[in-house]
């Protein structure tokens, strides 16, 4: 099986998880777009939360109903993927330069699911370098002091993450500074302390929000709890 296999039969194990009337956050990235078209086959009448202008395209295409967070007081369920499942469900996500939107429609959810492909379990998380979201405005200050407090944590300096283009621009106008660190001893007490610098906007650790995870493996999909 494929990763790709992978993450399909976990997206289209968590659209099992959707009912007709929930409100559904709509994650972003590979694998929640397996889910996302997956919850169209279903033709369930819902409505969803997208994560991302990607998102909101896809499911648009698909025939999802859509409303803005702003709209609904609560989501049932918010499904998603990630770059990195560490232990009790701590996660890095960001690789898809969406993570603000996404964590505020999981924050502002009764239960969130991540899914992935196999490879994405790992013993500790930092293996995958942890998006940093921050303002444009003065950010070569803020990512001075971002590389501060990666010494602090003796991590080398986050690295402004560009592409073909340029300089990445997330969606909500902000710009993205890469954390590689190999290794991430203590995640709380280094979510806490990005939180601390005035131009950091939020960053990809996912703490204590997953409520389980649908991973896909060869012998099918495996479901953990925190
Ligand atoms: C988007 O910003 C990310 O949080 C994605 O959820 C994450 O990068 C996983 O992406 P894939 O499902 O494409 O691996």
């Amino acid at each position: 099986m494929t990763a790709d296999d992978q993450k399909r039969i976990a997206g289209e194990a968590a659209a099992e998880l959707v009912e007709a009337g929930m409100v559904v956050g709509l994650g972003t990235g590979s694998t929640a777009a397996h889910f996302v078209r997956a919850l169209a086959a279903r033709g369930l009448d819902i409505r969803g939360v997208p994560t991302s202008e990607n998102t909101a395209n896809l499911a648009r295409e698909l025939g999802i109903a859509l409303v803005g967070l702003d709209d609904v007081k609560a989501i049932d369920l918010t499904v998603d993927g990630a770059d990195e499942i560490g232990p009790g469900l701590s996660l890095i996500k960001g690789g898809g330069a969406a993570l603000l939107r996404e964590k505020l429609v999981w924050e502002a959810s009764d239960r969130c699911v991540v899914i992935a492909d196999a490879a994405k379990q790992v013993a500790h998380l930092g293996r995958f370098p942890l998006p940093i979201e921050v303002v444009r405005f003065g950010h070569p200050h803020t990512g001075r002091r971002l590389a501060d407090i990666a010494a602090e944590f003796d991590l080398p300096p986050p690295r402004l993450r560009t592409a073909d283009r340029g300089v990445v621009v997330t969606d909500g106008g902000n710009v993205i500074y890469d954390l590689a660190s190999g290794e991430i001893g203590d995640p709380a007490a280094l979510a806490g302390a990005l939180k601390s610098v005035t131009g950091v906007v939020d960053h990809g650790l996912f703490l204590d929000l997953a409520d389980e995870a649908l991973i896909g493996t060869d012998g099918g999909v495996v479901r953990l709890t925190p």
